[in-house]
């Protein structure tokens, strides 16, 4: 038995209560993730600018995609009540976006922000004004607003329009090929869509491969794509009009990694996730927990609507350092918080280099890990572009705080399974924005933990 409360603090906010005994806890079962969040984003926003009906099954109902129904909504795509069976849209047609009454509120979203300024950026004559929460005020936006003004576009926001709110005039663009400095899927991905309402080829080269679902799916929706896995290049040839489609979201590899380094660090585990995402672009928490000896097993392997998904067992076992560094970190730059609980429980040193954008997400994932995972009790170092951490040093229960990161919340969460006492998560709620269904999976493993 492992006790879970979650209760409401006084500023509102919510608070997770984790006592464990790690000798006595093992977690056992099958369980299934939510939908993959960026597959879901990228649904709703090909559905919106498609021509017909696109159907999603398996749409995330977290804060994020929810933001982007949103927006697309506010711009006149129809779009049913969000559900996780059967999402209908009708879409509107390539360039065809409304000149929104009201600004666009993308809550926490950087990817709705990022990937939506490319669509906005090319619809002419149209006038878009953009924000979110405080963490969306913080991040960096002159990665997209730099090429799209190569590009021709007219982008305004703060800091030289570097920082959110940002405000957009939307223009006829000219096709580019651009050299990213960054391996990110969003910066990609926000070219990609400007170029499917721009007449010619728009290439973007990335050093090394991000995720590829946007390339995917726009081949699916009928773009005209040609991509280079080798020079790591993409190019988009519009104008090219969508075709609506059924897209069938698969478990997010993102949110099953919590329950995979559960798993392998807590003794006598033994879970089975269904139906998660094994896209080749994702993978990396896979690789670099097989680096660390986990036993991992991929079962049931098959293909659907055009992403690659799995079953994942994962059994527990003595853990050993690794490191990771390299063309690895884009396919598990998002599961850095929870491999950084998994090597505070592994023996010897890990080492995580070349991930300095981990300090551009929702929060600055490297000093808050850093912070937190050490009142916990663990041997963790910040580095410029990483972590060190010692594994080892038994865990003890504690408070701590989630900055208001999904990602750390669900990751310390973890870590006060594999920690001795008594654990306080504040800030819990932004578990949400990524997996709604977290804590209450959460609590049936812990209920029928032996
Ligand atoms: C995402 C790309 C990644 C990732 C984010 C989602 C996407 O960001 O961290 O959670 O859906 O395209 P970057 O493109 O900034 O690396």
């Amino acid at each position: 038995m492992l006790p879970i409360i979650l209760s409401t603090t006084q500023d509102d906010h919510q608070t997770l209560t984790i006592t464990s005994d790690p000798s006595e806890v093992s977690l056992q079962g099958r369980i299934r993730v939510p939908g993959d969040k960026s597959i879901s984003h990228r649904a709703l926003m090909l559905g919106a600018i498609a021509q017909g009906t696109t159907v999603i099954e398996g749409l995330l109902l977290g804060a994020d995609p929810r933001s982007t129904a949103r927006c697309f909504t506010q711009m006149g795509a129809q779009i049913s009540t969000l559900n996780a069976e059967r999402v209908e849209i009708q879409g509107i047609g390539l360039g065809q976006l409304q000149e929104p009454v009201d600004l666009l509120d993308v809550g926490n979203s950087g990817t709705t922000l990022r990937l939506m300024l490319g669509l906005l950026a090319a619809h002419s004559e149209r006038f878009f004004a953009i924000t979110g929460d405080d963490s969306i005020r913080r991040r960096p936006m002159g990665r997209v607003v730099q090429p799209l003004q190569q590009m021709g576009a007219q982008i305004w926001g703060r800091q030289a329009g570097t920082l959110a709110p940002l405000a957009v005039q939307g223009q006829p663009l000219q096709p580019i090929h651009y050299h990213s400095p960054i391996a990110s899927a969003q910066v990609k991905s926000c070219i990609l869509l400007a170029g499917l309402n721009i007449a010619g080829p728009t290439t973007v080269t990335e050093p090394a491969l991000s995720r590829d679902h946007s390339e995917r799916m726009l081949q699916a929706f009928g773009a005209k794509l040609t991509c280079n896995p080798e020079t790591h290049s993409v190019t988009v040839t519009g104008p090219t009009q969508l075709r609506g489609q059924t897209v069938i979201v698969p478990g997010d590899i993102s949110s099953a990694a919590f329950w995979l380094v559960a798993g392998a660090i807590i003794p006598g585990s033994d879970l089975v996730i269904e139906n998660v995402g094994v896209n080749p672009t994702r993978i990396g928490v896979l690789e670099a927990l097989e680096m660390m000896g986990a036993d991992i097993q991929r079962q049931q392997e098959r293909e659907v609507a055009g992403e690659p998904v799995a079953d994942l067992r994962v059994r527990y076992g003595a853990l050993q350092a690794c490191t990771m560094a390299g063309d690895l970190i884009p396919r598990l730059i998002d599961e850095i918080p929870i491999l950084a609980v998994a090597a505070a429980l592994a023996q010897g040193t890990t080492v995580i280099r070349d991930a300095a954008e981990l300090r551009v997400k929702e929060s600055d994932r490297i000093q808050v890990m850093a912070t937190e995972l050490t009142k916990l009790g663990a041997r963790i170092t910040e580095l410029p572009d990483g972590l060190e951490i010692t594994g080892g040093s038994p865990l003890h229960g504690t408070a701590v705080d989630s900055y208001t990161d999904h990602r750390i919340a669900m990751s310390l969460a973890i870590a006060a399974i594999a920690a001795q006492g008594t654990t306080t998560i504040h800030r819990a709620e932004a578990a949400s924005v990524s997996y709604p269904e977290f804590v209450e999976t959460l609590q049936t493993l812990g209920a029928t933990s032996r």
